[in-house]
């Protein structure tokens, strides 16, 4: 049975771009609205069915363990006061019946570097990789759509999508024949070109299921572009083994990496949050804003 039950989390990077906000606090821990980016992470792969989730993990980031963790000092303190509500959500972070991991990345030596560290603990199953400073709002959740892909081919899966010429050297761009249909079969892939050696504009974000074959050539990796161990590269050496296939999936992402897009997953979570989001878009709207209903 095409299953994937477990989801790595690389979560050691050193989040340059938002500093000082990360000098010691882990970025994944930033909250959008009032959940911290890894939460939306980790609900999406529980939602696509995983139970099993494997945080790579290094300096500066107990933060995030704890917030999976149960909290007993809180717990009590909120259900002495009467606050069922919130003592709901705090339990209620992870279902019962999902399990953490977590493995030290010893030093950031790249992303590929970081799913090696997973070897251990996810063997020789398909596993799902997710970066969860990219937060994609969609209705069916990503993870969920590339799973039942997965689920049909049994192959490795890319989550890519479109992005503007100027920013090809930010991502792994795949090189797709020129009428095929997404999911796309890849035929090479290349890690941050330069605009006019792009293959095409299609850019890896941060979703990926992936066959356990890629720890070998994780393994045999050297480091690539900016010294660090890529992921990009071995999907690359993966190539020469099995197919992998590049998926559009359909939702509007985030790169929470970034200031920019930070903000404006804020504003795009604000408006629709159960709680806030009908005084929030009064509010915008106050302002001059055109808010759609
Ligand atoms: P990024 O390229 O976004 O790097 O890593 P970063 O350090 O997090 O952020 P910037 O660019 O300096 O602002 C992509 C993902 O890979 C993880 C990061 O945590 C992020 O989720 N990563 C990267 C690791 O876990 N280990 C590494 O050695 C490198």
């Amino acid at each position: 049975m095409n299953e994937v039950t477990k989801a790595v989390f690389p979560v050691a990077g050193m989040g340059t771009r938002f500093l000082p906000a990360t000098k010691a606090s882990a970025k994944e821990m930033m909250p959008v609205v009032d959940k911290p980016l890894i939460q939306y992470a980790v609900e999406e792969a529980v939602a696509a069915g995983m139970t099993e989730m494997i945080f790579i993990t290094g300096r500066g980031k107990r933060a995030i363990e704890d917030h999976f963790d149960k909290a007993t000092e809180l717990e009590a303190e909120l259900s002495q006061r009467g606050k069922t509500d919130l003592l709901q959500i705090v339990q209620e972070i992870i279902p019962r019946n999902v399990s953490c991991v977590y493995v030290r990345q010893p030093q950031a030596l790249g992303l590929g570097h970081a799913v090696l560290c997973a070897l251990p603990v996810v063997g020789e199953e398909p596993f799902a990789v997710v970066l969860a400073d990219d937060l994609i709002d969609a209705q069916t959740p990503v993870l969920s759509q590339m799973t039942s892909i997965y689920g049909r081919c049994g192959r490795s899966i890319l989550a890519v999508q479109n992005v503007g010429r100027d920013e090809t050297k930010r991502y792994g761009i795949v090189r797709v024949e020129e009428q095929s249909k997404s999911p796309h079969r890849i035929g090479g892939i290349v890690e941050k070109p330069d605009p006019e050696k792009a293959p095409s504009r299609l850019g890896v974000v941060g979703r990926y299921i992936l066959t356990p074959r890629i720890f070998h050539h994780l393994q045999h990796q050297t480091p690539g572009t900016g010294g660090e161990i890529q992921l990009t590269d071995a999907i690359a050496a993966l190539l020469a083994d099995e197919d992998v296939f590049a998926y559009e999936f359909e939702g509007v992402r985030y790169d929470c990496g970034s200031k920019l897009d930070y903000l404006k997953a804020n504003l795009a979570f604000a408006v629709k949050h159960p709680e806030i989001g009908a005084e929030f878009r009064g509010y915008l709207k106050s302002m001059g804003c055109r808010v759609p209903e």
